[in-house]
C-alpha cells in the first residue's frame, strides 16, 4: 500500500488538478458505504483519534451512518473507581455523533472481560450489594445517555461455546468465567435487560455474542436464540441481536448464512456488531504478505457479508453492520493479539482498500 501511495505521488506530481487520479479507488468518490446501503453502515471508533486524526474523522463522517464507542463505554472506562462515573470520553463521541446526524449503539453495559477492572475484581459485599451496584451502573450509564444513545449491547459474550452460560474460570484453557454469573446468578442477563429499559425506555436493547454460526456445532446459537424466545414469553425487553463477526478469509459461508437466518427467525433486529476479516485466518504467522490474491479473497467475503446479511434478514430487522476499527494502523487485531494483520476496508492512512470496493458491491446489489 505504501509504495501504491508513493507511486501515485510521483504521478500526480505536475498534472493539473482535473487529471489527478485518486490513489487505488475504484469506487466513485461520491459514494460511500452509507449512502449506497439500504440499512445502516456503523464503525468503531475512539474519541481521541475522531478529534485528532483528520483523515481518520474524514473517513467516520464521509462513510458511515453509525458509530459505536470501540471502548469508551465499557465499565473499566466509565466507571474506573466503584463510587466515581467518568463520562468525558464518551461524551466527546455522542457530541460528535449527534452533531454530524449519526446513530450512536452503545458498547457493553455488561461484559464478562471487565473483571480485570481493580474495584469490580476487590468488590466487597452480599448478593443484595452486587445487585444494586449492577443495578446503579445500568441504570447511572444507560440514564446519563438517555434520548442520546439509540441501542446498547446490554450483555456481551455471557455464554460458552457449549451454549452453558459462562461461570467459572477454567486456568488449564485460559478460559474466562463472569463474575456477574457468579455473585448475581443464573437470571441477571434478564435483569440487566429490565434495569436498562427502566433507564431509558426508548433504547433498543440487544444481547451480543461471538460464534454464532449455524454449522457443525449449533450449540451456541441454539442458546442464544432460546434465550431471546424466554425472554419474549416473560416479557423482558430485548430488541435485537447482535453477531460479533470477527472472522477470517476462509470463514465458512455456510455457517454464516445458517447463523443469520436463525437469528432472524426470532423475529427481532439482527445486527453485524463487529465485523473485521483478517487475511491471516487469526493464524499467527509473521511471514504473511498481504497478496493480491489475498486482498481480492478478502473482498470477496467483505462482497459477500453484505449479501449475505441483504438475503437472510428481512428488510425490517436490519439493524445495520458495524466495522469494528475505522482502518488497518488501529486495528484491535493488531494490537492485542500481536498479529500482523489488514483486517479493515482502509489501509494504515485510511484509503480505501479492495476490500473496501468489495463491501461497497456487497451493499449496493
Ligand atoms: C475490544 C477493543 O477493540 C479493544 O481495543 C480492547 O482492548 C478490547 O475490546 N468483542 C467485543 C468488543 O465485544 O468489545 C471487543 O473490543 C472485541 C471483541
Amino acid at each position: 500500500m505504501r509504495t501504491a501511495s508513493a507511486l501515485t505521488l510521483v504521478l500526480m506530481v505536475g498534472l493539473p488538478l482535473s487529471c489527478r487520479i485518486p490513489p487505488a479507488v475504484t469506487a466513485p468518490p461520491s459514494e460511500s458505504l452509507q449512502s449506497v446501503s439500504p440499512f445502516p453502515v456503523g464503525v468503531a471508533v475512539g474519541s481521541d483519534l475522531l478529534e485528532k486524526d483528520r483523515a481518520y474523522r474524514a473517513v467516520v463522517l464521509k462513510e458511515y451512518g453509525s458509530v459505536t464507542p470501540e471502548n469508551a463505554a465499557k465499565i473499566e472506562c466509565l466507571h474506573p473507581q466503584a463510587d466515581r462515573f467518568d463520562f468525558l470520553d464518551f461524551d466527546r463521541i455522542v457530541a460528535f455523533a449527534l452533531e454530524n446526524g449519526k446513530r450512536v449503539h452503545g458498547v457493553a453495559l455488561i461484559w464478562h472481560d471487565s473483571s480485570g477492572l481493580e474495584w469490580l475484581k476487590d468488590f466487597q459485599g452480599d448478593t443484595a450489594a452486587w445487585e444494586r451496584m449492577f443495578k446503579t451502573h445500568i441504570q447511572t450509564v444507560v440514564g446519563h445517555y438517555r434520548g442520546k444513545v439509540r441501542s446498547w449491547d446490554v450483555v456481551n459474550e455471557a455464554l460458552n461455546d457449549d451454549g452453558t452460560l459462562r461461570m467459572d474460570d477454567d486456568s488449564a484453557t485460559d478460559h474466562l468465567g463472569s463474575i456477574w454469573a457468579r455473585h448475581l446468578g443464573t437470571d441477571y442477563i434478564a435483569r440487566a435487560f429490565r434495569y436498562a429499559h427502566e433507564a431509558d425506555p426508548g433504547a433498543l436493547l440487544f444481547y451480543n455474542d461471538f460464534n454464532l454460526k449455524d454449522a457443525a456445532k449449533p450449540a451456541k446459537i441454539e442458546a442464544v436464540v432460546a434465550m431471546a424466545e424466554d425472554f419474549k414469553r416473560r416479557g423482558i425487553p430485548i430488541h435485537g441481536l447482535g453477531m460479533q463477526m470477527h472472522i477470517g478469509v476462509s470463514a465458512d459461508d455456510d455457517g454464516i448464512v445458517g447463523g443469520m437466518r436463525r437469528l432472524a427467525t426470532t423475529g427481532l433486529l439482527v445486527h453485524i456488531s463487529e465485523l473485521d476479516i483478517l487475511a491471516s485466518d487469526w493464524k499467527k504467522d509473521a511471514g504473511l504478505a498481504y497478496s493480491d490474491e489475498l486482498q481480492q479473497r478478502q473482498s470477496d467475503k467483505y462482497r459477500f457479508i453484505a449479501q449475505a446479511y441483504k438475503r437472510s434478514v428481512p428488510p425490517r430487522q436490519r439493524y445495520g453492520i458495524t466495522v469494528w476499527g475505522v482502518g488497518d494502523a488501529v486495528t484491535w487485531i493488531n494490537s492485542n493479539f500481536g498479529l500482523q494483520d489488514w483486517p479493515l476496508p482502509f489501509d494504515r492512512d485510511y484509503r480505501r482498500k479492495k476490500a473496501y470496493d468489495g463491501f461497497l458491491e456487497g451493499l449496493k446489489r
